[in-house]
């Protein structure tokens, strides 16, 4: 069977191979945010579909040592890239190019560009036009060390991008993310989930769709890239929507809380949450960390405070996560408390150990997911 690979933020490939595990393949984590595995293509779809914590699947086609872009030509003539589109649709090249003697990857996407071109012009008499902003087909190319690999992408549009949030606060999680960090704090269907700033909702949110079994792709407009290759089954791919529909839960999970001292971004929560459909799942409340209360007997705070880097002043900060940590001990005995942090001198004005410390990077920023036993 063909091998994929699918994709995610640097940190996250473990709880990845766990999450596509449960899909039913046998995954294989490559290095921080790559994780491989075999499927069909009815499989590929259906990853596409389901996958929270990736964002993209990928393709691998070929893998070659280049010194110069006559070996370069060459050997990506070497494939067949007919078999994916007609000379009549559209095509792109994304390169990206490290420690090699090829310096501009502008140069390397035009190489591969012009071999493509001529395989086709040889077979067909015509070739397929570049698009850059909305290419049928893109093929994926990365050069480290004059090693070449080339991949054909079957997602297209991140799969991070989920479709409910069209608004966000500052400093939003992007979506894979947070369903990542749901997966290192175990959160289960009916686990009462707090998030106590809770900015747009993306935890939460992510927290609800889980719980219910709503696929992370169901609310995307967007096609897929599979959707526009030649040999795409649509029956095939019609099924694994239905199948996934099957699945949804209509059992009530359990229910989630956002916090947050800013009553603008708690209206696009909401908004998001509705679009999402889980608007009933969740509750959105005005307030302040230092006068959290907790919601039910136990459950788990999984909290994104803000680090510095991009909102607010570290000094004043402290004073957010002193308070944080107060309303902990006070009001949330036995709780757990999972917290993201971009910001070691932040975290250390907690004053609480932490029982677990997970490395994930939220987009350039290396951060740390922190748990606290609350007690
Ligand atoms: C990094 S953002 C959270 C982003 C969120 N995870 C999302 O995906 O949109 C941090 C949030 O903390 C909120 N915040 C800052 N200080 C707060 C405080 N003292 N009490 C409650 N919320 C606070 C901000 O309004 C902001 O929405």
């Amino acid at each position: 069977m063909p091998q994929f690979l699918a994709v995610t933020s640097r940190g996250l490939s473990d709880v990845l191979a766990e999450e596509l595990k449960e899909l039913g393949f046998d995954a294989k984590v490559k290095g921080l945010a790559g994780v491989t595995f075999e499927s069909n293509w009815e499989g590929v779809y259906r990853a596409n579909l389901e996958l929270r914590t990736a964002t993209r699947v990928i393709k691998p086609v070929m893998d070659f040592p280049a010194y110069n872009p006559e070996e370069l030509y060459a050997n990506i003539l070497k494939h067949d890239f007919t078999k994916y589109i007609n000379p009549t649709q559209t095509f792109a090249i994304d390169a990206a190019v490290r420690e090699s003697s090829f310096r501009d990857q502008r140069f390397v996407a035009m190489k591969i560009k012009d071999a493509v071109a001529d395989q086709f012009r040889e077979k067909f008499g015509e070739r397929p036009s570049v698009d850059r902003d909305e290419p049928d087909l893109v093929i994926m190319a990365k050069i480290v060390k004059n090693q070449v690999s080339i991949a054909i992408d079957t997602t297209g549009d991140s799969l991070s991008n989920r479709g409910y949030r069209s608004e966000a606060g500052e400093a939003p999680l992007r979506e894979h993310l947070a369903a990542g960090l749901l997966r290192f704090a175990d959160v289960k269907p009916d686990t009462v989930v707090v998030d106590p700033m809770c900015g747009s909702g993306t935890i939460l949110i992510e927290a609800a769709l889980r719980a219910r079994a709503i696929a992370p792709g169901s609310l995307r407009q967007k096609k897929y890239a599979f959707q526009k290759l030649k040999d795409f089954k649509a029956e095939a791919w019609d099924k694994v929507v239905t199948e996934s529909l099957d699945r949804e839960s209509a059992a009530s999970p359990a229910h989630f809380y956002g916090y947050d001292k800013d009553g603008d971004v708690l209206e696009i929560a909401r908004r998001n949450a509705e679009r999402a459909g889980v608007d009933n799942d969740i509750t959105f409340k005005y307030g302040a960390v230092d006068q959290l209360e907790a919601p039910a007997e136990k459950g788990v705070i999984i909290v994104n405070p803000p680090y510095g880097e991009r909102l607010g002043v570290t000094e004043e900060l402290k004073d957010v996560y002193r308070d944080l940590a107060y309303s902990l001990k006070r009001n949330f005995k036995g709780w757990t408390c999972w917290l993201l942090s971009g910001n070691e001198d932040l975290t250390k004005s907690l004053k609480l150990k932490s029982t677990r410390r997970c490395p994930v990077f939220n987009g350039s920023i290396e951060c740390r997911f922190l748990e606290y036993k609350v007690n």
